[in-house]
């Protein structure tokens, strides 16, 4: 860089810069510890004093004028960067919004939220507890005990956790009723949708799969109000308004008297039809709770009683959406999603909208 200690050849040259290297460049240039009126002010030793006097006013106002020019330059050159980069990382939002059709809810998801749905206009609220359950819970505190032949029912996933106390994987959403009935006092009115496990594995069973169960406790209820809110529960899931159905007696231990539901259904072109018709499906297990039960979890049973029923997830899907074969609930196959899976943002299927 040649310059002169001209102040309207400076200001040009600042005037021109068109970025912060090359006006360091002029500062440089002019005041930096070699520059041209640094070492101007350095030479002042030799003269004498009026001239030093003369020269160093000179100086000094020539180095504020360009310091002063410096910044205003700086100042211009930083608000114009600023700007620049505000333009760059602007969003575009003329940008098509993204395709929400894409994810699908999966049909097990959408029968859980329609069976709430259901429940929930009848009172019922919503439990849930750990897939990992006591002994206690899932059989002792249901009437059954070790060794009880019931317990050979269901073919039992047993681990050892760090207490060494044994643990199952529930084999059934049943010991949420014990847990919400040691937690909570009458009147009881509950769900409980969730994940079970047996070790069985074929065309018709998984290693995991769904239930909901359901708990109602207080003074007076009936047989026939089970049989009342379990029939309009299934009329309203499967959209029916005349269900043919019967209950047949049964046995589980933690319920007497004991029943099992069935519906009639035809199949009709390898479709089936449910709610009439001369065959019979198992749909679900129920009955009065146990006195027993209700002891073990510390209610009178001489003052409460109530109903409990249970129920598959994945059967109940395959009946109402015909899904034929259970194993594609868990194989992940987006195809099958794609086809089976029901829209986030389809609300229509639920009761009230
Ligand atoms: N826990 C039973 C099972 O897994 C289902 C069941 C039957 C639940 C009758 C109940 C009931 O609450 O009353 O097979």
């Amino acid at each position: 860089m040649t310059l002169s200690l001209d102040k309207s050849e400076i200001l040009q040259k600042i005037d021109n810069t068109s970025n912060l290297s090359e006006l360091e460049d002029i500062r440089l240039f002019f005041l930096g510890k070699k520059g041209l009126i640094t070492s101007e002010m350095k030479s002042l030793s030799s003269l004498d004093i009026e001239q030093k006097k003369q020269k160093g006013q000179q100086l000094n106002v020539l180095k504020n004028f360009i310091e002063n020019e410096l910044i205003k330059k700086k100042n211009y050159l930083d608000t114009v960067l600023v700007n620049e980069k505000i333009k760059k990382e602007k969003i575009d939002v003329t940008l098509s919004p993204r395709n929400y059709e894409i994810g699908k809810i999966h049909p097990i998801s959408q029968s859980i939220y329609k069976v709430i749905d259901i429940f929930a206009n009848m009172g019922f609220s919503v439990e849930s507890g750990p897939d990992i359950e006591s002994d206690f819970n899932n059989f002792t505190a249901l009437n059954i005990p070790s060794h009880h032949p019931a317990r050979e029912m269901q073919d039992t996933f047993y681990i050892q956790d760090s207490s060494n106390e044994e643990k199952v994987l529930r084999t059934h959403t049943s010991p949420v009723q014990v847990r919400t009935m040691l937690r909570t006092k009458p009147p009881i009115r509950i769900i409980v949708p969730g994940r079970t496990y047996r070790s069985d594995s074929d065309s018709t069973h998984t290693p995991m799969f769904h239930q909901v169960e359901g708990l109602l406790i207080d003074e007076n209820s009936t047989m026939a109000h089970l049989k009342g809110c379990l029939v309009d529960f299934l009329k309203e899931f499967f959209e029916i308004d005349e269900l043919k159905y019967r209950f047949r007696p049964s046995y589980f231990p933690f319920t007497e008297p004991s029943a099992e539901m069935d519906v009639a259904f035809t199949k009709k072109n390898n479709a089936l039809k449910i709610g009439e018709g001369k065959d019979w499906l198992e749909i679900l297990g129920c009955g009065m709770v146990n006195p027993k039960v209700l002891e073990n979890c510390k209610i009178d049973p001489s003052k409460y009683q109530g109903f409990a029923f249970g129920m598959g997830i994945e059967r109940l899907s395959m009946l109402k959406y015909g899904i034929t074969d259970m194993r594609g609930f868990f194989e992940s196959d987006f195809k099958w999603l794609d086809h089976y899976g029901f829209s986030p943002l389809d609300l229509t299927s639920f009761s009230g909208i």
